[in-house]
C-alpha cells in the first residue's frame, strides 16, 4: 500500500497523547501499517517534542529507535482553526513535507477536536485543497471525525449537512473506537456463528441485559470538554448504545459493514428510555475548567426498552460513571430462572453470558453444577474463554485497528449518520426528563439513590 500523510487537528489535545500517538507508535514498531508521516495541527504554541513527550507515559513497550523514527516523521503546525487564511500556508507546508518524504499524496485528515470545529475545519480543508473529493484526485483523501459527533441530534444534523457539502460519504469516517475493540467486534460473530446461542437470544430466555462502563479516573484534565457534554454524551450516546445495538440486532445477511449497520440502526430506532438516574462525584465542580455550580452528570444509569418482538419486556440497563470503585467494561446477559427440579438446594442464580471488554478480553458462560462431593449444593461455575490469555501479544489496541482500517479504506469502522442521529435522540430524550443529579463519593458504586432504583426495578447488578 502507498504511503500516507496523517494530518491531526487537535494534536496538542488529550486524545492525541493518550491514544493516537501511542497507536501510531505501535503500528510503526510492529510494522503493521504502510509508511506514514504525521502533521500535527493545533492552536497552541507547542512543538513536536512537547507532544511526543506528553504521549510517552501512555506507551508500554517503549523503544528509543521507534521513537526516533516517529519523531523524524512528525512536524507541528500552529493554526487557529477558525482562521481560513492560515490553511493555505498549512497546505503548502503539507505538500513540502510530502515532497521531503517522497510521499504518495494519500491523506488522512483526523479531526480530534471538539465537534463545533468539525464544520469550519472541513470547509477550510476543502477550500485550501488539503483534502479533495474522490473524483478530483488520483490519491485518496479521507476525513475522520471523532465522537461525540455534535452535542445533540440537531447539532449532529447541522455538522453532517455541512461536511456533506464538501466530501463524499465514502471518504467520511465518523469513528467510535469501541467498534474496533477486539471483543466488541467479536460480539456479533460469536452470537451468529454459534447455534447454541442464537435460539436463546430473545425475551423467552433472557431476563435482562446489563452493560457497565465504569471508570476509576475523573475528568483527567478534560474538565472544559467534559462539563459541556457529561456522561450521557461522552459515552452513552456512542460507545454504550453501539454495544446495545450489537447485542440486540437481528441477524444480518452477512457479517460485514453495511449489513451490520442496517441492523444496528433498526435497534436504535426502536429504543425507548423507560427510566434513568444521574449522579455527579464529590469534588467534580472543583475540577479545572468545570463551572463551580455545574449540574453535569458524571454518572448515569438508564433503563431502556427495545420495542420489537424479540425484546418485548426485556430491560437493557446501562451504567457508567467516572471516579467509581474500578475501571471495567462488561456486558452481562442474564438468562431467566429455570424451574427448580431439586428437592433441596436450588440454583441461587441464573445463567449469565458475559462479554468482558476490560480489564481482560474474555467471554464467560456461567452455568450451575452440583458441588463436588456428597452435598446437593448447587454452585455456579464459569466456562471462560480468555482472549487476552490466548492471544495477548497479537491483539492490537482499538486505535491501531482504526488506523489500519482507515488506511485500507474499510468503512466498517465508520458509524453511519443515521445511527448517530438515533442515538442522539435517545440521549436527548433523557436530557428532556430534567432529572436531579445526585452526588456520590469517590471510589464508590455511585449515588446511594441507586439502591432505590434497583429496588424499583427488582434489579441486581452482576458484579
Ligand atoms: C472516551 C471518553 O470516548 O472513552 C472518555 O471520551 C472515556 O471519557 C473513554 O474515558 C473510555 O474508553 P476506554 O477505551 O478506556 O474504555
Amino acid at each position: 500500500m502507498n504511503s500516507v500523510t496523517i494530518i491531526i487537528f487537535g494534536a496538542s489535545g488529550d486524545l492525541t497523547k493518550r491514544k493516537l500517538i501511542p497507536a501510531l507508535y505501535r503500528l510503526l514498531k510492529n510494522k503493521k501499517a504502510p509508511f506514514f508521516t504525521i502533521i500535527g495541527v493545533a492552536r497552541d504554541a507547542t512543538t513536536v517534542e512537547n507532544i511526543l513527550h506528553s504521549a510517552k507515559e501512555f506507551i508500554a513497550d517503549f523503544d528509543e529507535e521507534t521513537w526516533h523514527v516517529l519523531h523524524k516523521h512528525m512536524v507541528y503546525y500552529q493554526l487557529d482553526f477558525l482562521n481560513g487564511s492560515g490553511y493555505q500556508d498549512l497546505s503548502t507546508h503539507i505538500t513540502n513535507h510530502e515532497k521531503l518524504f517522497n510521499a504518495s499524496g494519500n491523506r488522512i485528515v483526523y479531526l480530534a477536536t471538539a465537534a463545533h470545529f468539525f464544520c469550519p475545519i472541513t470547509q477550510h480543508v476543502a477550500q485550501s485543497n488539503i483534502a479533495l473529493r474522490l473524483d478530483d484526485t488520483p490519491y485518496w483523501h479521507r476525513l475522520v471525525y471523532e465522537k461525540p459527533f455534535g452535542h445533540d441530534a440537531q447539532s449532529a444534523q447541522d455538522i453532517n449537512k455541512c461536511i456533506a457539502q464538501y466530501f463524499d460519504e465514502d471518504q467520511i469516517y465518523r469513528v467510535d473506537h469501541y467498534l474496533s475493540k477486539e471483543l466488541v467486534s467479536n460480539i456479533a460473530l460469536v452470537r451468529f456463528t454459534n447455534c447454541v446461542l442464537e435460539p436463546l437470544w430473545n425475551s423467552q430466555y433472557i431476563e435482562n441485559v446489563q452493560i457497565t462502563l465504569s471508570e476509576s479516573v475523573g475528568v483527567a484534565g478534560r474538565g472544559g470538554y467534559y462539563d459541556h457534554y457529561g456522561a450521557l454524551a461522552d459515552v452513552v450516546q456512542n460507545h454504550m448504545l453501539e454495544l446495545v445495538a450489537l447485542i440486540a440486532m437481528e441477524s444480518p445477511e452477512k457479517l460485514t459493514g453495511e449489513y451490520i449497520r442496517n441492523k444496528r440502526v433498526e435497534v436504535l430506532k426502536h429504543i425507548q428510555v423507560t427510566d434513568a438516574l444521574l449522579g455527579q462525584y464529590d469534588g467534580y465542580a472543583n475540577e479545572a475548567h468545570v463551572a463551580p455550580n455545574s449540574r453535569t452528570e458524571t454518572f448515569a444509569i438508564t433503563q431502556l426498552a427495545i420495542n420489537n418482538q424479540r425484546w418485548k419486556g426485556v430491560p437493557f440497563y446501562l451504567k457508567t460513571g467516572k471516579m467509581l470503585k474500578k475501571k471495567e467494561t462488561v456486558i452481562h446477559i442474564k438468562f431467566k430462572q429455570v424451574d427448580c427440579l431439586l428437592a433441596k438446594e436450588c440454583p441461587s442464580d441464573t445463567n449469565y453470558l458475559t462479554f468482558r471488554i476490560f480489564p481482560d478480553a474474555s467471554f464467560i458462560l456461567t452455568l450451575n453444577i452440583k458441588k463436588p462431593g456428597t452435598s446437593q449444593e448447587v454452585i455456579p461455575v464459569n466456562m471462560e474463554f480468555s482472549h487476552s490469555a490466548l492471544y495477548s501479544s497479537a491483539t492490537p489496541e482499538a486505535y491501531e485497528v482504526l488506523f489500519i482500517e482507515i488506511m485500507a479504506g474499510s468503512q466498517e469502522v465508520s458509524v453511519r449518520f443515521d445511527e448517530i442521529e438515533y442515538a442522539w435522540r435517545i440521549v436527548d430524550s433523557i436530557k428532556k426528563m430534567n432529572l436531579p443529579v445526585f452526588s456520590y463519593k469517590i471510589a464508590s458504586d455511585g449515588p446511594e439513590e441507586v439502591q432505590q432504583f434497583n429496588k424499583k426495578h427488582d434489579l441486581r447488578w452482576r458484579i
